[in-house]
């Protein structure tokens, strides 16, 4: 087996070891109109991204992982959350190759079910503070709130003419990089480290969400959908000032400008528009400007690593970067 295969199965192992968990949190409870619609996003799929950033962090420090387990739990059962909200913002019908919470159940369901979510990260946090817990939930707290600034200045942008790329990336950082750095913040305070340990472990979390989201932004247009699971072209369909829709406008000169100008124009774009705008990015070529971008990130996120002593929880944070930025969903 080489490294890579090897680091690979590890994540896997701890993937089916969090999914198993997620599957029995609300499992048989009552009220069924609030706990199935939350059974069904945590029994959903997806990555485990982040709650593998907590266990992986905390072994960085020293701990194992099984003392940061209920940490990671808390901040995949708060991703669900800003993913269950953030459908509902984005008119977005599917997740994970099915259909969006408010799509399947309704509107008032999935805010409530969002909301049950938030209480139960919290409630799984602080199982896994041993002595004081304020500095952990604080670091918690503070990744909640910079996520719904985030998401406050995505959807403001949308109406937006002229958003530069430096508002983007403050954006970007706080509806997604925060919440990444936060989960390597929250495993490495859990595991005992230093503070430049968790200040380390914090900034590759960030680097590595910055070069996640824009690979998201790259995959919503250049996606299969089977492997994608959302609807692809769902961004410019609500007109998201994505990474590549401002770089291309920046690039594109005439009757092309004024095409790109028209996705803000009219707040988004018409489903069969899709391919032309497609087309458009690969004729300017955007999707290289986005992975120059993401290399950038990538760089900067294991550039963090440089004081982490553990050698294997450092080498799955590196394989763990570069896979992330070689997805295909
Ligand atoms: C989606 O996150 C939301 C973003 C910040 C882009 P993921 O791509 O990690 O979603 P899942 O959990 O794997 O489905
Ligand atoms: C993700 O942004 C931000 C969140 C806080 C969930 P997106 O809106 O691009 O995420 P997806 O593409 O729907 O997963
Ligand atoms: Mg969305
Ligand atoms: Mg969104
Ligand atoms: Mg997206």
């Amino acid at each position: 087996m080489n490294q890579y295969t090897y680091y690979k199965t590890v994540y896997e192992k701890e993937l089916l070891k969090i999914n198993k968990r997620l599957k029995s949190i609300f499992k048989n409870k009552s009220p069924k109109s609030l706990y199935e619609p939350s059974d069904y996003i945590a029994k959903s799929g997806g990555k485990k991204l982040r709650p593998f950033l907590v266990l992986v962090s905390a072994k960085a420090v020293g701990a194992k992982f099984s003392d940061a387990y209920n940490a990671a739990i808390a901040v995949e059962l708060l991703h669900n959350f800003t993913l269950v909200h953030d459908d509902i913002m984005d008119n977005a019908e599917k997740r994970r190759g099915r259909a969006t919470v408010h799509s399947k159940y309704d509107l008032s369901t999935a805010i409530l079910t969002g909301d049950n979510l938030i209480a139960y990260s919290y409630k799984m946090l602080v199982k896994d503070c041993k002595t004081d817990c304020r500095p952990v939930v604080n670091t918690f707290t503070k990744g909640i709130i910079e996520v719904c600034e985030g998401q406050s200045l995505d959807e403001l942008y949308e109406s937006e003419t002229f958003v530069s790329l430096k508002d983007y990336k403050k954006m970007i950082y706080k509806k997604t990089a925060a919440l990444a750095g936060m989960s390597c913040s929250v495993g490495a305070q859990i595991g005992g480290g230093s503070p430049e340990e968790v200040k380390a472990l914090f900034n590759y979390g960030k680097y590595l969400g910055m070069a996640f989201q824009i690979k998201d932004d790259l995959l919503d247009v250049f996606a299969d959908e089977s492997k994608f699971g959302k609807i692809v072209g769902g961004d410019l369909l609500e007109g998201k000032k994505t990474y590549l829709l401002l770089k291309a406008i920046r690039k594109a000169e005439g009757e092309d400008h004024k095409k790109l100008l028209n996705v803000i124009k009219n707040k988004g774009i018409k489903k069969t528009q899709i391919n032309y705008y497609k087309n458009l990015y690969v004729k300017l070529n955007v999707a290289k400007d986005a992975q120059v971008e993401i290399r950038n990130y990538t760089g900067k996120a294991l550039k963090s690593l440089n004081i982490i002593k553990n050698e294997e929880a450092k080498n799955i944070l590196v394989w763990l970067a570069k896979s992330m930025g070689e997805r295909n969903s």
